[in-house]
Protein backbone atom coordinates (compact mmCIF):
# COMPACT_ATOMS: atom_id res chain seq x y z
CA UNK A 1 0.00 0.00 0.00
CA UNK A 2 1.39 3.22 -0.55
CA UNK A 3 3.02 5.02 1.98
CA UNK A 4 0.74 8.17 2.98
CA UNK A 5 1.46 10.99 6.11
CA UNK A 6 0.44 9.21 9.53
CA UNK A 7 -2.78 10.24 10.93
CA UNK A 8 -1.95 11.71 14.32
CA UNK A 9 -5.49 13.47 15.51
CA UNK A 10 -7.10 10.72 17.92
CA UNK A 11 -10.30 11.89 16.65
CA UNK A 12 -9.60 11.08 12.78
CA UNK A 13 -10.15 7.40 11.79
CA UNK A 14 -7.41 6.40 9.58
CA UNK A 15 -9.17 4.31 7.32
CA UNK A 16 -6.09 3.19 5.74
CA UNK A 17 -4.31 1.82 8.75
CA UNK A 18 -7.18 -0.04 9.61
CA UNK A 19 -7.37 -1.75 6.17
CA UNK A 20 -3.64 -2.17 6.23
CA UNK A 21 -4.02 -4.29 9.68
CA UNK A 22 -7.21 -6.35 7.65
CA UNK A 23 -5.15 -6.95 4.46
CA UNK A 24 -2.60 -8.56 7.10
CA UNK A 25 -5.22 -10.68 8.48
CA UNK A 26 -6.30 -11.44 5.46
CA UNK A 27 -2.66 -12.19 3.70
CA UNK A 28 -2.28 -14.81 6.32
CA UNK A 29 -5.66 -16.60 5.75
CA UNK A 30 -4.53 -16.70 2.04
CA UNK A 31 -1.39 -18.07 2.85
CA UNK A 32 -3.20 -20.83 4.77
CA UNK A 33 -5.79 -21.42 2.31
CA UNK A 34 -3.15 -21.86 -0.30
CA UNK A 35 -0.98 -24.59 1.41
CA UNK A 36 -4.29 -26.54 2.40
CA UNK A 37 -6.11 -26.62 -1.19
CA UNK A 38 -3.38 -26.08 -3.38
CA UNK A 39 -5.35 -23.36 -5.04
CA UNK A 40 -5.63 -19.69 -4.80
CA UNK A 41 -9.15 -17.47 -4.37
CA UNK A 42 -10.37 -15.98 -7.18
CA UNK A 43 -12.46 -12.95 -7.36
CA UNK A 44 -14.40 -12.44 -10.53
CA UNK A 45 -14.92 -8.39 -11.74
CA UNK A 46 -17.03 -6.98 -14.08
CA UNK A 47 -17.34 -3.29 -15.19
CA UNK A 48 -19.36 -1.52 -17.93
CA UNK A 49 -18.79 1.27 -19.20
CA UNK A 50 -16.24 4.08 -18.92
CA UNK A 51 -17.46 5.64 -15.45
CA UNK A 52 -14.06 7.10 -13.88
CA UNK A 53 -14.57 6.82 -10.98
CA UNK A 54 -15.68 2.79 -11.26
CA UNK A 55 -12.78 2.01 -13.29
CA UNK A 56 -10.29 3.46 -10.45
CA UNK A 57 -12.54 1.63 -7.89
CA UNK A 58 -11.56 -1.78 -9.54
CA UNK A 59 -8.59 -0.88 -10.15
CA UNK A 60 -8.13 -0.53 -6.52
CA UNK A 61 -9.66 -3.93 -6.15
CA UNK A 62 -7.39 -5.87 -8.30
CA UNK A 63 -4.60 -3.96 -6.58
CA UNK A 64 -5.93 -5.46 -3.28
CA UNK A 65 -5.96 -8.65 -4.52
CA UNK A 66 -2.55 -8.64 -5.36
CA UNK A 67 -1.50 -7.34 -2.36
CA UNK A 68 -3.11 -10.42 -0.41
CA UNK A 69 -2.42 -13.06 -3.02
CA UNK A 70 -5.98 -13.56 -4.28
CA UNK A 71 -6.12 -13.77 -7.96
CA UNK A 72 -8.16 -11.51 -9.77
CA UNK A 73 -10.37 -11.58 -13.04
CA UNK A 74 -10.91 -8.45 -14.98
CA UNK A 75 -14.33 -8.52 -16.98
CA UNK A 76 -15.59 -5.57 -19.15
CA UNK A 77 -18.42 -4.23 -21.19
CA UNK A 78 -19.14 -1.46 -23.41
CA UNK A 79 -21.69 0.33 -21.80
CA UNK A 80 -24.75 -0.27 -24.45
CA UNK A 81 -24.27 -4.40 -23.54
CA UNK A 82 -27.33 -6.07 -22.92
CA UNK A 83 -28.56 -7.05 -19.50
CA UNK A 84 -28.58 -10.16 -20.86
CA UNK A 85 -24.67 -10.39 -21.60
CA UNK A 86 -24.26 -9.69 -18.16
CA UNK A 87 -26.22 -12.05 -17.04
CA UNK A 88 -25.00 -14.68 -19.11
CA UNK A 89 -21.32 -14.02 -17.86
CA UNK A 90 -22.65 -14.26 -14.02
CA UNK A 91 -24.41 -17.24 -15.05
CA UNK A 92 -20.94 -18.76 -16.46
CA UNK A 93 -19.03 -17.28 -13.12
CA UNK A 94 -21.62 -18.49 -11.30
CA UNK A 95 -20.81 -23.02 -12.19
CA UNK A 96 -17.13 -22.48 -12.94
CA UNK A 97 -15.89 -23.64 -9.52
CA UNK A 98 -12.56 -22.42 -9.58
CA UNK A 99 -14.13 -18.46 -8.96
CA UNK A 100 -14.78 -17.70 -5.49
CA UNK A 101 -15.81 -14.23 -5.49
CA UNK A 102 -17.90 -12.23 -7.91
CA UNK A 103 -18.31 -8.19 -7.73
CA UNK A 104 -20.17 -6.48 -10.28
CA UNK A 105 -19.66 -2.88 -9.95
CA UNK A 106 -22.20 -0.33 -9.46
CA UNK A 107 -23.78 2.34 -10.76
CA UNK A 108 -24.54 0.24 -13.74
CA UNK A 109 -25.95 1.94 -16.99
CA UNK A 110 -29.23 3.30 -16.96
CA UNK A 111 -31.17 0.57 -18.92
CA UNK A 112 -29.91 -2.27 -16.51
CA UNK A 113 -31.18 -3.38 -14.05
CA UNK A 114 -29.02 -3.55 -11.02
CA UNK A 115 -31.43 -5.61 -8.67
CA UNK A 116 -32.35 -7.99 -11.84
CA UNK A 117 -28.35 -8.19 -12.14
CA UNK A 118 -27.30 -8.42 -8.13
CA UNK A 119 -30.30 -11.41 -8.31
CA UNK A 120 -28.21 -13.42 -10.09
CA UNK A 121 -25.36 -13.77 -8.23
CA UNK A 122 -25.13 -16.83 -6.59
CA UNK A 123 -25.35 -15.86 -2.93
CA UNK A 124 -21.84 -18.39 -1.82
CA UNK A 125 -20.12 -16.09 -4.55
CA UNK A 126 -21.63 -12.94 -3.80
CA UNK A 127 -18.88 -11.26 -2.24
CA UNK A 128 -20.43 -7.70 -1.40
CA UNK A 129 -23.25 -8.90 0.09
CA UNK A 130 -26.26 -7.36 -2.47
CA UNK A 131 -27.67 -10.73 -3.47
CA UNK A 132 -31.41 -10.50 -1.82
CA UNK A 133 -31.11 -13.46 -0.22
CA UNK A 134 -28.15 -12.20 1.65
CA UNK A 135 -29.71 -8.97 2.26
CA UNK A 136 -32.86 -10.40 3.50
CA UNK A 137 -30.49 -12.53 5.81
CA UNK A 138 -28.90 -9.76 7.10
CA UNK A 139 -32.12 -8.03 7.57
CA UNK A 140 -33.86 -10.77 9.65
CA UNK A 141 -29.65 -11.01 11.80
CA UNK A 142 -28.29 -13.49 9.82
CA UNK A 143 -25.13 -11.84 8.89
CA UNK A 144 -23.03 -13.21 6.46
CA UNK A 145 -21.55 -11.70 3.07
CA UNK A 146 -23.23 -8.37 3.63
CA UNK A 147 -22.39 -5.10 2.32
CA UNK A 148 -18.76 -4.34 2.68
CA UNK A 149 -18.91 0.02 3.55
CA UNK A 150 -21.26 -0.95 6.27
CA UNK A 151 -19.32 -4.05 6.99
CA UNK A 152 -16.66 -1.24 7.66
CA UNK A 153 -18.66 1.13 9.67
CA UNK A 154 -19.26 -1.51 11.78
CA UNK A 155 -15.61 -2.70 12.56
CA UNK A 156 -14.50 0.64 13.12
CA UNK A 157 -17.24 1.60 16.03
CA UNK A 158 -15.64 -2.11 17.71
CA UNK A 159 -12.14 -0.90 16.99
CA UNK A 160 -12.99 2.48 18.80
CA UNK A 161 -15.13 0.80 21.32
CA UNK A 162 -18.22 2.40 20.88
CA UNK A 163 -21.42 0.14 21.16
CA UNK A 164 -23.91 0.86 19.52
CA UNK A 165 -26.77 -0.43 21.21
CA UNK A 166 -29.22 2.31 22.60
CA UNK A 167 -27.91 4.78 20.74
CA UNK A 168 -29.34 7.25 18.31
CA UNK A 169 -27.80 6.20 14.84
CA UNK A 170 -28.91 8.59 12.31
CA UNK A 171 -28.23 7.40 8.24
CA UNK A 172 -28.23 10.41 5.65
CA UNK A 173 -28.76 8.40 2.65
CA UNK A 174 -31.17 4.93 1.44
CA UNK A 175 -29.02 3.10 -1.10
CA UNK A 176 -29.15 -0.54 -1.51
CA UNK A 177 -25.03 -0.42 -1.50
CA UNK A 178 -24.57 1.53 1.89
CA UNK A 179 -27.88 3.35 3.42
CA UNK A 180 -30.29 0.64 3.99
CA UNK A 181 -28.02 -2.08 4.54
CA UNK A 182 -26.17 0.21 7.37
CA UNK A 183 -29.55 1.22 8.88
CA UNK A 184 -30.47 -2.72 9.00
CA UNK A 185 -26.54 -3.35 10.95
CA UNK A 186 -26.82 -0.98 13.30
CA UNK A 187 -30.58 -1.58 13.84
CA UNK A 188 -29.41 -5.76 14.50
CA UNK A 189 -26.83 -3.82 17.08
CA UNK A 190 -29.75 -2.28 19.09
CA UNK A 191 -28.91 0.94 18.19
CA UNK A 192 -32.17 3.15 17.56
CA UNK A 193 -32.26 4.17 13.58
CA UNK A 194 -33.56 6.56 11.58
CA UNK A 195 -32.79 6.69 7.56
CA UNK A 196 -33.18 10.51 6.26
CA UNK A 197 -32.84 10.73 2.59
CA UNK A 198 -33.39 13.40 -0.57
CA UNK A 199 -37.18 13.73 0.18
CA UNK A 200 -36.49 14.29 3.92
CA UNK A 201 -38.11 17.79 4.98
CA UNK A 202 -35.77 18.83 7.66
CA UNK A 203 -32.61 17.18 7.69
CA UNK A 204 -31.15 19.01 10.35
CA UNK A 205 -33.36 17.94 13.10
CA UNK A 206 -32.55 14.45 12.49
CA UNK A 207 -28.90 14.70 12.13
CA UNK A 208 -28.85 16.98 15.25
CA UNK A 209 -30.08 14.23 17.23
CA UNK A 210 -27.16 11.94 16.06
CA UNK A 211 -24.55 10.01 18.55
CA UNK A 212 -23.43 8.10 15.18
CA UNK A 213 -24.07 9.97 12.27
CA UNK A 214 -23.20 8.11 8.92
CA UNK A 215 -23.76 9.93 5.65
CA UNK A 216 -24.10 8.30 2.18
CA UNK A 217 -25.89 11.18 0.12
CA UNK A 218 -23.23 11.64 -2.29
CA UNK A 219 -23.91 15.49 -2.08
CA UNK A 220 -20.99 17.48 -1.23
CA UNK A 221 -20.01 19.43 1.95
CA UNK A 222 -23.77 18.65 2.80
CA UNK A 223 -23.33 18.45 6.80
CA UNK A 224 -22.37 21.75 8.43
CA UNK A 225 -21.20 22.16 11.84
CA UNK A 226 -24.85 23.17 12.91
CA UNK A 227 -25.76 19.95 12.00
CA UNK A 228 -24.08 17.66 14.11
CA UNK A 229 -24.28 16.92 18.38
CA UNK A 230 -21.60 17.65 20.25
CA UNK A 231 -19.32 14.29 20.98
CA UNK A 232 -20.88 12.88 17.35
CA UNK A 233 -19.54 10.12 15.83
CA UNK A 234 -19.31 10.45 11.81
CA UNK A 235 -19.20 8.50 8.80
CA UNK A 236 -18.43 9.92 5.78
CA UNK A 237 -19.43 7.78 2.82
CA UNK A 238 -20.21 10.36 0.22
CA UNK A 239 -18.04 10.67 -2.52
CA UNK A 240 -17.70 13.37 -5.50
CA UNK A 241 -15.49 13.70 -7.81
CA UNK A 242 -14.22 17.30 -9.01
CA UNK A 243 -11.42 18.57 -10.97
CA UNK A 244 -9.88 15.12 -10.01
CA UNK A 245 -9.92 15.49 -6.30
CA UNK A 246 -12.45 13.80 -4.17
CA UNK A 247 -15.01 15.35 -1.65
CA UNK A 248 -17.32 13.62 1.31
CA UNK A 249 -20.72 14.75 2.19
CA UNK A 250 -19.58 16.18 5.34
CA UNK A 251 -17.68 19.63 5.62
CA UNK A 252 -14.87 18.16 7.80
CA UNK A 253 -12.88 21.70 8.67
CA UNK A 254 -16.41 22.58 10.25
CA UNK A 255 -17.60 19.62 11.53
CA UNK A 256 -14.03 18.21 13.26
CA UNK A 257 -14.30 20.47 16.56
CA UNK A 258 -16.99 19.39 17.22
CA UNK A 259 -17.15 15.38 16.86
CA UNK A 260 -15.69 12.61 19.06
CA UNK A 261 -14.59 10.77 15.75
CA UNK A 262 -14.79 11.45 12.29
CA UNK A 263 -13.60 9.21 9.07
CA UNK A 264 -12.58 11.49 7.00
CA UNK A 265 -12.70 11.80 2.40
CA UNK A 266 -10.43 10.14 1.03
CA UNK A 267 -8.79 7.59 3.75
CA UNK A 268 -11.78 6.95 5.89
CA UNK A 269 -14.31 3.85 4.89
CA UNK A 270 -13.44 3.45 0.74
CA UNK A 271 -9.97 1.44 1.78
CA UNK A 272 -12.06 -0.44 4.62
CA UNK A 273 -14.25 -1.53 2.21
CA UNK A 274 -11.40 -3.31 -0.14
CA UNK A 275 -10.07 -4.75 2.53
CA UNK A 276 -13.16 -6.19 3.54
CA UNK A 277 -13.85 -7.13 0.07
CA UNK A 278 -10.95 -9.22 0.12
CA UNK A 279 -12.34 -10.58 3.32
CA UNK A 280 -14.84 -11.88 1.91
CA UNK A 281 -13.55 -13.35 -0.74
CA UNK A 282 -11.26 -15.81 1.04
CA UNK A 283 -14.60 -16.39 3.63
CA UNK A 284 -16.62 -17.38 0.12
CA UNK A 285 -13.79 -19.37 -1.03
CA UNK A 286 -13.24 -21.19 2.28
CA UNK A 287 -16.96 -21.87 2.44
CA UNK A 288 -17.37 -23.17 -0.79
CA UNK A 289 -13.93 -25.93 -0.57
CA UNK A 290 -15.74 -27.05 3.24
CA UNK A 291 -13.10 -24.90 4.90
CA UNK A 292 -15.48 -23.39 7.06
N1 LIG B 1 -20.19 1.16 -5.99
C1 LIG B 1 -20.05 1.90 -4.88
N2 LIG B 1 -19.74 1.14 -3.81
C2 LIG B 1 -19.70 -0.13 -4.27
C3 LIG B 1 -19.43 -1.38 -3.63
O1 LIG B 1 -19.18 -1.49 -2.42
N3 LIG B 1 -19.49 -2.46 -4.45
C4 LIG B 1 -19.79 -2.38 -5.77
N4 LIG B 1 -19.83 -3.51 -6.48
N5 LIG B 1 -20.04 -1.24 -6.38
C5 LIG B 1 -20.00 -0.13 -5.63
Amino acid sequence: MEQLPEVTDPRIIDGRKIAQEIEARVKKDVEGFVSEMGVKPVLATILVGEHPPSKLYVKLKHWACKRVGIISEDHKFPSEVAQDEIIKLIDTLNVRPEIHGILVQLPLPKHIDERVVMMHIAPEKDVDGFNPLNMGKMLIGHEGLVPCTPKGIVLALSLFNIDPQGKEVVVVGHSNVVGKPAAIMLLNRNATVRICHVFTKDLKSHTRDADILIVAAGVRGLIKCDMVKEGAVVFDVGITWFDEKVYGDVDFEDVLPKVKLISPVPGGVGPMTIAILMEHTVTAAKKQLKLL
